[in-house]
């Protein structure tokens, strides 16, 4: 678990947080809401990993990526309105991140409303870049713009790491 600055913390979604996912869903996403079977069988699934973040045992944020091979998707982020800009969408994406490169994952794709600035700065701000559009693909006829990133791989010792390391072992 990790505490933010401002006294929420982030932490695995569990099965038992499928309905106050569903509340959220219906607020943020009145339009294409995820139903409860939907989001249960995302928490459940063997290839995602979700998180949500919790301000007084409230869940107040949450997104989820699924990682299958090198590519990774995230699925979704949205943080309470009483919550944006504070650094929640920018920690949740971070831990996605990190969880993706941990399974393996080279690149991380995302789809957006071409009319959501919002996120696109987030995810700008993490490198992705725009990859294609898919006309029409949320509800309302709107376009969704999807994004790429690439993911560092962890970072392994390298010689030149282990030889610096030994000549500093060496002046000791
Ligand atoms: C997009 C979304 C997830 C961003 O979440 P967020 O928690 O507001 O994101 P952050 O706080 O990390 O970053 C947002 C802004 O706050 C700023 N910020 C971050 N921490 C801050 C802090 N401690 N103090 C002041 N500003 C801060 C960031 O710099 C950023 O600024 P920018 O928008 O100019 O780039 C959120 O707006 C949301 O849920 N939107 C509705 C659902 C949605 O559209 N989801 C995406 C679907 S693809």
């Amino acid at each position: 678990m990790s505490l933010g600055t401002a006294g929420w913390q982030l932490r695995p979604a569990s099965a038992a947080d499928a309905a106050d996912l569903e509340a959220l869903e219906q607020k943020l996403f009145p339009q294409d809401a995820w139903s409860l079977e939907m989001i249960l069988s995302e928490i459940t699934h063997r290839t995602r990993s979700y998180w949500v973040a919790t301000a007084d045992d409230r869940v107040i944020g949450y997104a989820g990526v699924m990682v299958v091979a090198e590519t990774a998707d995230v699925q979704n982020i949205a943080v309470v309105p009483d919550y944006e800009g504070q650094g929640i969408g920018t920690a949740l994406l971070s831990r996605l991140h990190q969880v993706a490169v941990e399974r393996g994952a080279r690149e991380v794709l995302l789809e957006v409303r071409v009319d959501n600035e919002r996120a696109q700065r987030l995810y700008r701000r993490f490198g992705y870049a725009d990859l294609a559009v898919r006309p029409r693909y949320y509800p309302g006829g709107v376009d969704a713009l999807i994004m790429r990133a690439e993911l560092a791989p962890p970072r392994k010792p390298t010689t030149t790491d282990l030889t610096s390391h030994m000549d500093e072992a060496r002046e000791h």
